[in-house]
């Protein structure tokens, strides 16, 4: 099963399914603000985010009589005789916290592969799930917003941009200082905590580069959001400039540096590795 099967409609399935399952959170159905639930170990209850895999899971099986789903909240699983076939990567919640905690930024991610790797991704989605906005791409075919061709920013100077960097804590110490040349020189930074979205916000052009140097990713959160770059015209590298590649597999994390254009990419790329080579 290829690219000529219809993956796109079948993804956007998915997430009508996943919206229709997480529409009785109160802060999505608009009801009076609640707490967030808190688990046993002070975890927020992932209730939801398994509820959310398993909508894609019911969506999936009606359609396809085999696969392998690699997913952030269930690891993974072989579905039929042949799930050597076909590969499914899901974040089917990505930006959980903001979900929770009522930030109206968050979405459900979702790529198709012939085999368990970034490189071989053929479909994608990448659906914001309060606005409405639904990012796809097929490999060769380019990416779009709402069914409409994106691409992503020309503005090649920093002193402009809007860059997105993630400081979520993990080696905050070392990943913030490594930034500070860059954040200096940039004009606008941001994080907005669902990194699959803020990679299709560079791939559209609503900012001009998203950098997550922690170490911490999954490729689950980033499988869909890398074709849908890449078929835009953005660029992706580790943040020593090397091509990006990576195994899809939950326990697989990444470092990166996307931006919209070669010139902004090499700039930021340059500050990035200045600080790296004065600490060596
Ligand atoms: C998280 C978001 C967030 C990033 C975290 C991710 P999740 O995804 O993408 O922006 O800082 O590292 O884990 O946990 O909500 O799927
Ligand atoms: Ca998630």
């Amino acid at each position: 099963m290829g690219e000529e099967f219809p993956w796109i409609k079948i993804l956007l399935e998915c997430r009508d399914e996943v919206r229709r399952r997480i529409s009785f959170l109160p802060m999505i159905s608009n009801k009076p603000t609640q707490q967030p639930r808190l688990g046993a170990g002070g975890d927020l209850l992932e209730q939801p985010d398994l509820e959310a895999e398993k909508a894609i899971v019911d969506t999936l099986r009606k359609h396809l009589a085999s696969f392998t789903l690699i997913s952030e909240e269930s690891g993974i699983l072989e579905y039929g005789s042949t799930p050597d076939k076909c590969y499914v990567t899901t974040d089917p919640i990505d930006g959980s916290t903001n979900m929770y905690r009522g930030i109206p930024f968050y979405a459900t991610s979702i790529a198709v592969s012939k085999e368990p790797t970034l490189k071989s991704v053929h479909s994608a989605l990448v659906a914001d799930l309060h606005h409405n906005v639904v990012y796809t791409s097929q490999k060769d075919k380019g990416s779009t917003r709402n069914e409409k061709r994106i691409f992503p920013s020309q503005l090649d100077t920093l002193t402009e941009a809007v860059i997105g960097a993630d400081l979520n804590t993990y080696r905050v110490d070392q990943v913030s200082s490594r930034l500070t040349p860059l954040i200096r020189e940039t004009k606008h930074v941001r994080h907005l905590g669902a990194n699959a979205l803020e990679l299709c916000y560079v791939a559209d052009g609503t900012t001009d580069a998203f950098v997550d140097i922690r170490g911490k990713l999954r490729t689950t959160d980033i499988a869909a959001a890398h074709l849908i770059l890449n078929e835009a015209g953005a660029i992706i590298t580790t943040p020593d400039g090397d091509p990006f590649q990576a195994r899809l597999d939950p326990r697989q994390r990444v470092s990166f540096v996307a931006s919209g254009n070669k010139k902004n990419h090499q700039a930021i790329l340059k500050l990035i590795r200045a600080k790296k080579e004065q600490e060596c």
